[in-house]
C-alpha cells in the first residue's frame, strides 16, 4: 500500500522546505507539519506566502501553490501522529549546552520527547523517519522507546539524512544529487524503505536513490558535512599563509580546483563557516571518537573546527590592529549578518563572533542585513553572555537602509556574501565615512581594484 498520510514534526529550515516540496510534487500525499512553536506555525499559514518564517529563494511559491491542498502546517501534533502512516522527525538536535558531553554531543532530548509523543499517540504501525542531523545509533534509542510501550503497535525506523544547503534549499530538494535511506535488514525493514524510496520516486530518479543500513545512512551524514567543512578550513588554512607570504588565495583555489579529482566547489576562503550544522556535526563525530578511544581521529577532525575558530578570531584581530589598534567608539559597519546569503538563518553565523570581539574592544558595530532583524541580532549577541543585555544594544546600531550603516563609519565588514553588496554605489558610501576608510572583505566579494581606485583602504580573505 503506498503512503497517503504523511506527518511532520518541527516546522525549522529542515522539515518545512522539505515537505513542502514532497506535498508539491506528491499531490496523492496528505503532508501535515506540525510544531509546538504557535508562533511559527501560525507565521507557516499566514495569508501572505511572503510572511512564511523561512526564507528560501522559490519557497513561497511552492508554499502557495501546496497550502490547503494537500500541505497543512498545525499545532495539533498528537492528531497529526495519529493520522499518518509516515512520520518524519525533524526537530533540532543543537550541542549540549549541560552535562556530559557538554559543549560537543548533540543534545538528544527533543527527539526523545518526539518518540515517546508518538509512542503514546500511535495506534497502528508506523514508519518512523529520522530527518535531522543525528549522531549515530540515534535510531537504535528512538526504535527502544518506540518498542518498549506496550501497546502492540509496531515501528519501524528510517534514517533518511537531508543533504539541502540553506539559500538553495528548494533547488537542492528538486534536484537532490541523491537521496540516502536507511533502515532495517529484515523484510518489513526493507518494505518500509520501499514505501520511502516510493515517495521520492515521485520525482527523483532511482538510480540517485541509495539505501543502506540505518547506521551506515547516519553516518554518510555526518561525514558528508565533516568532509564539506574540512575544505572550507583547508583553504582558509591556505589564506594566511597567502596573507604572509604575497600569494591569493583565489587563485590558488582556482589552481587547485582544476584537478579534476579535487573540484572547484567550496574552496571560498571566508571569514569561516557557520549554519547550525558544520560545527554541531564535527563536534558530534569527535565525541563519539572519543567515546570509542579514537584519539586521533578525534583531533583530527577537530582540529577543523579550531581552524574556523582561529579563523573568525584572526579577522577581528586583523581590523583591530588595522585602525591603529583601537576600535574603541569607532563605528564598523557589518554587511551581512545571516551565515550565508539567501538566507535569513544567523545560527552561528561569523558575524557573531567577530562582533562580540569588537563589542569587547568598545565598537560601535552598525548591522545591515537584508533578511535580519536588529531583535534577532541582539537575540543571538546575547546568547554569548559576554557582556549585559543593555551593552548589547548600546553597542549595536541597526538601520534600514545600508547606505545610512556605513555614513559615518571607520571602517566596513562583509561578513555575508549578499549579491546586493557587489551592486551598491561604492562612491557614495566612500563619501559618507571616515577617512581613511577601510573595507575588510570576510567573503571576498567585492571588486578590490575598483574599490581602491575610490580611495578605500582594501583588504580581502587571503591575499
Ligand atoms: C550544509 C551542507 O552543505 C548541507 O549538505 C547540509 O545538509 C547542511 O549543512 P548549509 O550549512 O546550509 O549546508 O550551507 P553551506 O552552503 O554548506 O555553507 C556552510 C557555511 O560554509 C556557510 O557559512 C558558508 O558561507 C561557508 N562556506 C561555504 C565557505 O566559507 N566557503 C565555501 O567555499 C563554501
Ligand atoms: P532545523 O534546522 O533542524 O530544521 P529548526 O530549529 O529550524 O531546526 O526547527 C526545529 C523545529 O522543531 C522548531 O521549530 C521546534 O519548535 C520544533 N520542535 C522541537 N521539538 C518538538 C516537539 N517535541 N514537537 C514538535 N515540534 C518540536
Amino acid at each position: 500500500m503506498g503512503i497517503t498520510k504523511i506527518c511532520c514534526i518541527g516546522a525549522g529550515y529542515v522539515g518545512g522546505p522539505t515537505m513542502a516540496v514532497i506535498a508539491q510534487k506528491c499531490p496523492q500525499i496528505q503532508v501535515t507539519v506540525v510544531d509546538l512553536n504557535e508562533e511559527r506555525i501560525a507565521a507557516w499559514n499566514d495569508e501572505d506566502v511572503n510572511k512564511i518564517p523561512i526564507y528560501e529563494p522559490g519557497l513561497s511559491d511552492i508554499v502557495k501553490e501546496a497550502r490547503g491542498r494537500n500541505l497543512f502546517f498545525s499545532t495539533d501534533v498528537e492528531k497529526a501522529i495519529d493520522e499518518a502512516q509516515m512520520i518524519f522527525i525533524s526537530v533540532n538536535t543543537p550541542t549540549k549546552t549541560y552535562g556530559k558531553g557538554k559543549g560537543m554531543a548533540a543534545d538528544l532530548k527533543f527527539i526523545e520527547l518526539c518518540a515517546r509523543q508518538i509512542a503514546k499517540v500511535a495506534k497502528e504501525n508506523k514508519i518512523v523517519v529520522e530527518k535531522s542531523t543525528l549522531p549515530v545509533r540515534t535510531a537504535e534509542a528512538i526504535k527502544s522507546i518506540l518498542d518498549n510501550t506496550g501497546n502492540g503497535v509496531k515501528f519501524q525506523i528510517l534514517s533518511n539524512p537531508e543533504f539541502l544547503a540553506e539559500g538553495t534549499a528548494v533547488q537542492d530538494l528538486l534536484n537532490p544529487d541523491r537521496i540516502l535511506i536507511g533502515g532495517d535488514t529484515t523484510e518489513e525493514g526493507q518494505k518500509a524503505i520501499q514505501a520511502l524510496v516510493d515517495v521520492y520516486a515521485n520525482w527523483v530518479s532511482e538510480d540517485k536513490i541509495l539505501t543502506t543500513n540505518v547506521w551506515s545512512s547516519e553516518l554518510s551524514k555526518l561525514t558528508a558535512n565533516a568532509f564539506l567543512a574540512q575544505r572550507i578550513s583547508s583553504i582558509n588554512a591556505m589564506s594566511e599563509l597567502c596573507e604572509k607570504t604575497g600569494a591569493d588565495v583565489n587563485e590558488v583555489a582556482r589552481a587547485i580546483g582544476m584537478d579534476s579529482r579535487i573540484g572547484p566547489k567550496f574552496l571560498k576562503a571566508s571569514v569561516g563557516f557557520g549554519g547550525s550544522c558544520f560545527q554541531k556535526d564535527i563536534l558530534n563525530l569527535v565525541y563519539i571518537a572519543k567515546s570509542y578511544g579514537l584519539n586521533e581521529v578525534a583531533d583530527y577532525w577537530e582540529q577543523v573546527i579550531i581552524m574556523n575558530d582561529h579563523q573568525k578570531r584572526r579577522f577581528s584581530n586583523n581590523i583591530v590592529k588595522t585602525l591603529y589598534n583601537t576600535v574603541s567608539d569607532k563605528k564598523i559597519t557589518f554587511l551581512g549578518w545571516a551565515f550565508k546569503k539567501d538566507t535569513n538563518d544567523t545560527r552561528e553565523s561569523a558575524a557573531i563572533y567577530v562582533a562580540d570581539d569588537l563589542i569587547s574592544e568598545n565598537a560601535k558595530i552598525a548591522v545591515y542585513d537584508p533578511k535580519v532583524s536588529r531583535k534577532k541580532v541582539l537575540a543571538d549577541l546575547d546568547y554569548l553572555e559576554s557582556r549585559a543585555a543593555d551593552e548589547n544594544v548600546n553597542s549595536v546600531l541597526s538601520f534600514e537602509n545600508p547606505y545610512e550603516a556605513c555614513a559615518g563609519a571607520h571602517a566596513i565588514a562583509v561578513l555575508t556574501e549578499w549579491d546586493e553588496f557587489v551592486a551598491y554605489d561604492w562612491q557614495k558610501i566612500y563619501d559618507s565615512m571616515q577617512k581613511p576608510a577601510f573595507v575588510f572583505d570576510g567573503r571576498n566579494i567585492l571588486n578590490g581594484s575598483d574599490l581602491e581606485k575610490i580611495g578605500f583602504v582594501y583588504q580581502a580573505i587571503g591575499s
